[in-house]
């Protein structure tokens, strides 16, 4: 008897997208694109349910998920206890620090950085030896500089449009974003039949 495996995606464009590979690799679940309240499906070997984009990684440290697809943004934020397993292609977008047109930093003062990403952004600057005061935000990261509350954000940039419509932009690269395939790490051991079938037939369609 094979083990049903459950699979945490994150709920919106980018769990549609990462549904599609799985669909692709062999793994469809139909009911999932009926469009309702529902979280959970399951078809054959497989349960999926949708979770909070931030939430991935913890109901797969938690062994809740046995796998799941998250961002590299939030996983190099969070540091999960997680194996990561592959990276889906999908998702792609840059961590950057940005700010608004004509901003010049002045070394001799704090500098005042909004974020959804906190550790992210104190790493970044700790490397440079550069003081901040990190502000936490959990949206909209763009209004701080806006308002005169933060220098510069620390955000995801994905076309670019934000920025522009805010009169900002992008001053520094931090990383590189794309989604990855995670695994609970008890789950990689006692179901690593089913968790590494998954991951070959996947990698098989990257
Ligand atoms: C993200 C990010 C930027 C925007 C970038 O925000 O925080 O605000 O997308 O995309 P763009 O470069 O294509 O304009 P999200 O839509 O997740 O909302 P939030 O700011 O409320 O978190």
């Amino acid at each position: 008897m094979s083990d049903l495996v459950n699979i945490a995606l994150p709920k919106g464009r980018l769990g549609e997208k990462a549904y599609g590979i799985f669909e692709s690799a062999g793994y469809d679940c139909p009911s999932i694109k009926e469009n309702n309240r529902k979280l959970v499906f399951e078809n054959g070997g497989v349960r999926y349910f949708w979770v909070k984009p931030a939430d991935v990684a913890i109901y797969v440290e938690r062994g809740a998920a046995d796998i799941g697809v998250v961002g590299s943004d939030v996983l190099n934020e969070n540091a999960p206890d997680v194996y990561e397993l592959l990276d889906l292609g999908i998702g792609k977008c840059r961590m950057a620090v940005a700010a608004p047109k004509g901003f010049r930093d002045d070394p001799s003062r704090m500098l005042r950085v909004a974020t959804k990403f906190p550790h992210t952004a104190a790493a970044y600057y700790a490397k440079r030896g550069r003081l901040i005061d990190v502000i936490k935000l959990n949206g909209s990261i763009e209004l701080a500089p806006l308002l005169g509350m933060s220098d510069v954000i620390v955000d995801i940039v994905e076309t670019g449009k934000t920025l522009l419509e805010n009169n900002m932009e992008p001053i520094a690269d931090v990383a590189g974003v794309s989604a990855r395939l995670i695994a609970n790490k008890a789950a990689f051991r006692f179901k690593n039949e089913a968790v590494t079938a998954i991951q070959q037939s996947i990698a098989g369609r990257l």
